[in-house]
């Protein structure tokens, strides 16, 4: 009875404590403020390329964005101009003018604010029910790995892994622990003696499968099948794993993914640097009418970069890219790895020295890194990279919550002593997280260059030493220099801008950054740019950048792009398969992800899903039509052209053949690896 008063009691405390999160800033009044304070703060806007300024790729998680990255941007651009990577934390080492024009990462766009004032941006936007399924199913296939790594196994150091990288640093450990939870449980049923019969399914299409007698069979006798069959497991709907339509409306999807790509391009995720972000995005949640002033903002907002891409048409969008970045798919196309990139000081690029005298990426001495492999080193290296990692995460929530006390103190006309305070606190969480961040890039240092991160992340890292002391400075007075214009602005007021016409969104955003103009001078503006785009020769410091550094000899980047992006699909398909492959009842049936289990998903789900994303719905349209008008353009100059159709690599294109004819054979196409 005690117990179940105190069952109670704790219930009803949760629920209390439950709303009283919900409900902060969530009075219209304080939704109002926290919406003019946006507007207000957030006036930067992307800048045109020319060829000298720095080009920032807002990557949307599963947009495909990776292949973007990897086989267009970094294959185009050479390596003396890249930044390094930054997908765990910004690497630039000078803000007010970074020796470097390319760099990627997931942050929002609130680190634009932090980058150089001219700025230029790229981005793909994507389906939000695609980009949905296409995250489900990657959280799914990481998680299932932490639960019985294979045989061959082995942690690689110095590497980021995806459970490091925003927003799978949260939705990873979220699957693990649901998996952990229910594949043990799922596995231990027990079958009667003579096994079950479940039906099953490959590439080549529909068998039966009995597990307990090992035996396949395309078709059953009457006898067999009157024992009764097991219907093929639903990839999205199983006792493995949370099924689809519950993640779709867990708070945590709210919180990360639904209208995911709207928030990115606003700056307001659950990654921002902005502190009142999640105050924000709960707002939106709540009112219709702040929802629609905040979409027009975003699809204003796109107009001005440099590039907006769709993942449905990625090849397209690819060919547009480069001419947008002054490139064409005849352009040079560049290898090298992560580790080669701009910053160091002199010519061109060197080749880094690693502590064993390893040489670069890919190469190195095989006896040197089994030796150094072994692993107590490697796991332990891992830990501590790990531990790392968390800590910059905690240290960049710590910078959040200082910068949203600072603002509530401003916004509410605090005493000038509170606010110098809070200010002095946003200061030292911001260089704490700096400190942090340098932590993890000098264990980085120190390890070879070979011994790459805990896992093959689906994103790869690099390290670089970094001038501490420099990059404090700039942080600082980067701050300092965006107040001042914050101020400035303040004075002016927000201009008006049109919204965008080719949509038939037509109507006015008010409080969109000053001077936004008209769709037509936008487009008369990118116009003149396309063709006038001039590539950097000498880097910041003037000196000569070497272009034939890396330079792949006999191919263009069209080519190369094709090439890579294949090879790429081809290699996660597979290792999603075998990631997948524990994911198994105890009868046999296993969980997979194809464009065949996709296309059985219930439309009442995929209606759902579409119901939390209205935001990204609309904004991909205005991609979709955004691609089709700078292509429309760039033809008009005669600079579009298309990536070729098929990769040059004959053994590769026999492959491909082979698949695609077994794939017609059996009525199922292969997954969707687009990532
Ligand atoms: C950053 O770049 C600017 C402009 O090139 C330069 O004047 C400054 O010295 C650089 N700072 C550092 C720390 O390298
Ligand atoms: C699919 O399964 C059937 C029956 O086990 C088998 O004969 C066939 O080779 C498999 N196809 C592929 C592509 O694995
Ligand atoms: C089941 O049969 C396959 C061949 O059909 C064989 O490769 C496999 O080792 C067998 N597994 C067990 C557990 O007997
Ligand atoms: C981001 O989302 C995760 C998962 O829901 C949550 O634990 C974390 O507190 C959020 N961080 C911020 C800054 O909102």
């Amino acid at each position: 009875m005690t117990y179940m008063v105190a069952m109670l009691l704790t219930l009803f405390l949760a629920v209390c404590i439950g709303f009283a999160r919900l409900s902060q800033a969530q009075s219209l009044a304080e939704c109002q403020a926290l919406t003019d304070h946006y507007l207000e703060k957030h006036h930067k806007e992307a800048s045109p390329y020319t060829g000298s300024n720095l080009l920032y790729f807002l990557h949307v998680p599963r947009t495909a964005g990776r292949t973007f990255q990897s086989c267009l941007l970094k294959m185009g651009v050479p390596p003396a101009l890249r930044c390094p990577k930054a997908y765990d934390h910004l690497r630039i080492t000078n803000m007010s003018k970074p020796n470097c024009y390319l760099l990627s990462s997931h942050d929002d766009f609130s680190v634009v604010s932090m980058l150089p004032p001219d700025v230029a941006v790229l981005t793909q936007l994507r389906d939000p029910v695609d980009r949905f399924l296409s995250a489900y199913e990657f959280a799914v296939e990481v998680a299932s790995r932490s639960l019985k790594r294979p045989r061959n196994y082995r942690r690689r150091v110095g590497r980021i892994a995806t459970e490091d990288v925003w927003p799978w640093s949260y939705l990873v450990p979220f699957f693990a622990q649901d998996l952990q939870a229910k594949v043990p449980a799922a596995q231990a049923k027990v079958l009667p003696p003579g096994g079950v019969w479940s039906e099953m399914e490959n590439k080549t299409g529909a068998y039966f499968f009995n597990r307990v007698t090992n035996q396949t069979k395309e078709s059953l006798t009457e006898a067999e099948a009157a024992q009764g069959i097991l219907p093929m497991l639903d990839s999205y709907d199983n006792e493995l794993v949370m099924s689809l339509k519950d993640f779709a409306k867990h708070p945590i999807a709210s919180e990360l993914l639904h209208n995911g790509a709207t928030f990115q391009v606003l700056g307001i995720t659950n990654y921002s640097h902005w502190g009142d972000a999640g105050g924000f995005r709960a707002c939106l949640l709540r009112y219709d009418h702040l929802r629609s002033q905040m979409l027009e903002v975003a699809k204003n907002r796109v107009q001005r970069f440099t590039h907006v891409g769709t993942t449905d048409r990625l090849h397209e969008s690819a060919a547009a890219a480069l001419v947008s970045m002054g490139l064409s798919v005849n352009s040079a196309a560049y290898s090298g790895g992560d580790e080669e990139v701009a910053g160091r000081r002199g010519v061109g690029v060197q080749h880094r020295q690693s502590g064993n005298g390893n040489a670069g990426p890919g190469g190195g001495d095989r006896a040197a890194v089994d030796d150094l492999s072994n692993r107590g080193l490697n796991s332990e290296a891992a830990a501590k990279l790990q531990l790392l990692a968390k800590l910059i995460r905690e240290a960049r929530r710590r910078l959040q919550n200082s910068q949203k006390e600072l603002v509530d103190a401003q916004k509410s006309d605090s005493d000038p002593s509170i606010v110098k305070m809070l200010q002095d606190k946003v200061d030292s969480a911001r260089n704490e997280l700096i400190d942090a961040q340098e932590r993890l890039a000098s264990v980085r240092e120190t390890l070879p260059a070979n011994l790459g991160g805990a896992e093959r992340a689906d994103i790869g890292v690099s390290d670089l030493s970094v001038g501490h002391a420099a990059r404090r400075r700039l942080l600082h007075e980067d701050a300092g220099a965006s107040q001042q214009q914050q101020q400035q602005q303040q004075g002016s007021g927000t201009a008006t801008g049109t919204a965008d016409g080719a949509t038939g969104a037509a109507g006015t955003t008010e409080g969109t950054a000053e001077g936004l103009g008209t769709a037509d001078e936008m487009a008369e503006q990118r116009r003149r740019l396309a063709s006038k785009v001039t590539l950097q020769t000498v880097d910041a410091f003037g000196y000569q950048l070497d272009l034939e550094y890396r330079k792949i000899p006999n191919t263009n980047v069209g080519m190369e792009f094709v090439r890579c992006a294949n090879r790429a699909q081809e290699r996660s398909t597979s290792r999603r398969d075998q990631s997948l492959a524990v994911l198994r009842t105890a009868d046999g049936r296993h969980v997979t992800f194809s464009k065949a289990t996709r296309r059985r998903i219930p439309q009442e789900v995929l209606d759902l899903i579409r119901s939390y994303n209205t935001m990204d719905t609309a904004l991909h349209k205005v991609g979709l039509s955004l691609l089709d008008q700078r292509i429309a353009e760039q033809k008009a100059e005669n600079l579009y052209q298309e990536v070729p159709k098929e990769e040059a690599d004959p053994s590769l294109v026999a492959r491909r053949m082979q698949r695609m004819q077994a794939a017609r054979a059996g009525g199922k196409a292969s997954g969707d690896e687009l990532r």
